[in-house]
């Protein structure tokens, strides 16, 4: 598909290079490193200019208008104590079956996780508060610091809601108080009176005043006389994102509209299947009053979520940030103890499958659709891709042809424009692939090093378009830690050149772990899986440089890939000793403006002069508009200290024409938004 240079054009390339050289030595030797960085060797300086030719009039694919999307799943707090706004930790007493975990006592009060008064079915125990010795001047109650903090935002309301009964009536009253940890500033408080021997709902709100943001903070409710006292699903919300109830963080939910995301993969991950069968997402029980969830043990990846974040939040987050949803199915496998054969073992889980599309898209005439209904959301949701299973490869029983076979048979049965993702792609022996049917995309996953992503960067350039379309459900360049630095950016940029030039093929991608929480890094705290893409704690939240180049990417192309071709391309010195290009690109063109999006990537430690010839295009304008991103390091970063260290900078740049030679900096990624007709 990708058009070769030929022999002539070769020939003439070369001659014209001598040339070119004499031309352009005063720029190059512009070019030349002046420090050089300790990650390139001396080699690392080109000795002839790289050229690159943008065929204007050969458009070799479209760009898949589903390219760039988002993947999500419960990992590093991403939910819990994350996106889902909730900022009560372990708010239903399940974390942990004997112990009030992520909850103190205050004064004089004594708490227990007490399973002999549930709320109800779901919610099958409660935390008792023994507040035998509570009075006025010395209340006794019980207090939670959140995720890592509780944030207090200035002239906010927060919505408090909580379950409550005593033994009879209780005659004091309950005080809810948002404060310091030093209990020194009181940022508002409520009393509550009115609890009985029956369970009852109490909701109401607290407001801020215009005082500064803080996190360190907690949430505690005391009682002022002595009683029995017992309370299920204590829950706080700040404001959240479109003022939803049961919402998402509104900075989270603004750093991913930045990307212009098309889709989003839920609801993982290893977060789908659990290692248990009985740890998986088991959508039935994360739908409806939140109340009924009894919520799972993630042991996947070490944490209790109470599916306050259930399947129709995912399709609310999908509505919000006006993506489609990539629907990932149980399919049968967790890692332990073992898979569910394909047969009749299986059928409950397809039937579950079934109706989990059935919820997402029927309307009121259906079962499920009905329950959508009543669960508030009226209009279904369009659905184009389902997922069967996650990362089957580790399956090695063999059993995934099989299981795939009887889920895809079912589905398209009942949903045939459906569009079926095998998650075994060719980055797998074929002995693990799906043979028994053809799926309509093969999902493939890349965890690399910078070196790995730079040396794949023209991978998909040559694979036969014969076969499935791919998704690259997963990816990620795992420079820095908690989230990616410098280098991880410009491997990720390196990649998205690839995937971008290819997404004939490529017809969507989404980098993963989306999200990480880094209040607490160390073992068994707020990360499991380091480099994510965006990183938060209780108050506040920043985009690794790899999120700015996705949003750069995501946000600047065009929709026809033009030709592209290039000579002298230098590699450099890794830090492991390997030589790998230095210079990545594409080039797509917006049909209606004419403009051309050109991007390039200088992994160099010094500027880089580049030749650009653009063949094909008239007229194309001396001026343009450049997106660049550079550092001064690979190792540069941002951090919730410095957010915004590294990101794009845009400028109108000159000297533009039909053939020029322009130096890109250092470490950079830039995009030209070259203006022709
Ligand atoms: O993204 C982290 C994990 O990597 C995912 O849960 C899993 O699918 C993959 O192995």
């Amino acid at each position: 598909m990708k058009s070769k240079f030929s022999f002539c054009n070769k020939i003439i390339f070369l001659l014209g290079f001598y040339f070119l050289l004499l031309t352009t030595a005063t720029n190059f030797l512009r070019a030349q490193p002046t420090n050089s960085d300790s990650t390139n060797s001396v080699s690392e300086a080109p000795a002839v200019i790289p050229v690159l030719q943008i065929k204007a009039d050969q458009v070799v694919a479209e760009v898949s208008p589903t390219l760039y999307g988002l993947m999500t799943e419960d990992i590093n707090f991403a939910l819990e104590g994350g996106l889902y706004a909730e900022l009560i930790r372990n708010r239903t007493f399940k974390a942990n079956p004997t112990n009030a975990v992520y909850w103190s006592a205050v004064g004089n009060g004594a708490i227990s996780v007490d399973a002999s008064t549930p709320l109800n079915d779901a919610l099958n125990v409660s935390l008792k508060l023994d507040a035998s010795l509570a009075s006025k001047d010395s209340p006794a109650g019980f207090m939670n610091a959140g995720f890592w903090g509780i944030p207090v935002h200035p002239n906010s309301k927060y919505c408090v809601s909580f379950y409550a009964k005593s033994v009879g009536r209780f005659s004091g009253a309950l005080t809810v108080k948002l404060q310091s940890v030093d209990g020194k500033t009181v940022y508002s408080s409520a009393e509550i009176s009115g609890l009985s021997g029956e369970w009852k709902k109490f909701e109401f709100s607290l407001f801020t005043k215009d005082v500064a943001p803080s996190k360190d903070n907690l949430f505690v409710i005391t009682a002022d006389a002595p009683g029995t006292i017992w309370f299920q699903q204590v829950s706080l919300f700040p404001p959240t994102y479109k003022n939803r109830p049961n919402g998402t963080r509104p900075d989270l939910m603004e750093l991913m509209a930045g990307m212009h995301p098309s889709f989003l993969r839920f609801p993982g991950g290893d977060f789908l299947e659990g290692h248990q069968l009985d740890h998986r997402f088991d959508w039935k029980k994360t739908i409806g009053d939140i109340s009924q969830r009894p919520g799972h043990m993630n042991d996947a990846w070490g944490y209790w979520t109470t599916d306050g974040f259930g399947l129709l939040e995912f399709l609310e987050w999908c509505e919000d940030l006006n993506m489609q949803p990539v629907l990932a199915l149980y399919a049968g496998y967790s890692k332990n103890p073992k898979v569910i054969q394909p047969g009749a073992d299986l059928q409950p889980y397809v039937q579950d499958a079934l109706d989990e599309i059935e919820y997402v898209t029927g309307d009121a005439s259906t079962k499920w659709g009905a329950q959508r209904i009543q669960d508030g959301h009226p209009t279904p949701f369009t659905l184009s891709y389902v997922e069967i299973g996650n990362e089957d490869f580790f399956d090695k029983s063999g059993s995934y042809n099989g299981r795939f076979a009887q889920f895809y048979d079912a589905i398209k049965a009942k949903y045939p424009q459906l569009q079926i993702i095998s998650t075994v792609g060719n980055d797998h022996p074929e002995s693990l692939r799906v043979h028994s049917r053809t799926p309509d995309l093969v999902d493939e996953h890349f965890y690399k090093t910078e070196e790995q992503m730079e040396a794949q960067s023209h991978l998909y350039d040559n694979r036969p378009r014969t076969g499935p379309k791919v998704f690259v459900g997963e990816w990620a360049t795992r420079v820095g830690s908690p989230t990616p630095n410098m280098a991880g950016a410009l491997g990720d940029a390196a990649w998205m050149c690839c995937m971008e030039r290819n997404s004939d093929l490529v017809l969507l991608s989404s980098y993963a772990p989306l999200f990480v929480n880094v209040s607490d890094l160390a073992k068994g705290g707020s990360m499991q899986w380091r480099s994510d893409l965006l990183g938060y704690d209780a108050l506040t939240s920043y985009g690794s440089p790899s999120y700015y180049a996705q949003a750069m990417f995501s946000s600047n192309h065009g929709e026809h890939v033009l030709a592209t071709d290039s000579l002298n391309v230098p590699t450099y010195t890794t830090r492991s000793g390997r030589q790998v290009p230095s210079l990545f690109f594409d080039a797509t063109r917006d049909s209606q403006s004419g403009t051309i999006f050109l991007k390039i990537v200088n992994r160099l430690g010094s500027p880089q002069s580049i030749h650009v010839k653009i063949t094909g295009a008239n007229n194309v304008n001396s001026s343009a508009e450049a997106v660049v991103m550079s550092a001064s390091s690979p190792d540069d970063t941002n951090s919730i200290q410095e957010p915004t260290k590294i990101i794009p900078v845009t400028s109108n740049v000159d000297g533009l024409s039909a053939d020029f030679t322009r130096a890109f900096p250092p470490f950079s990624i830039t995009i030209l938004k070259v203006k022709s007709n």
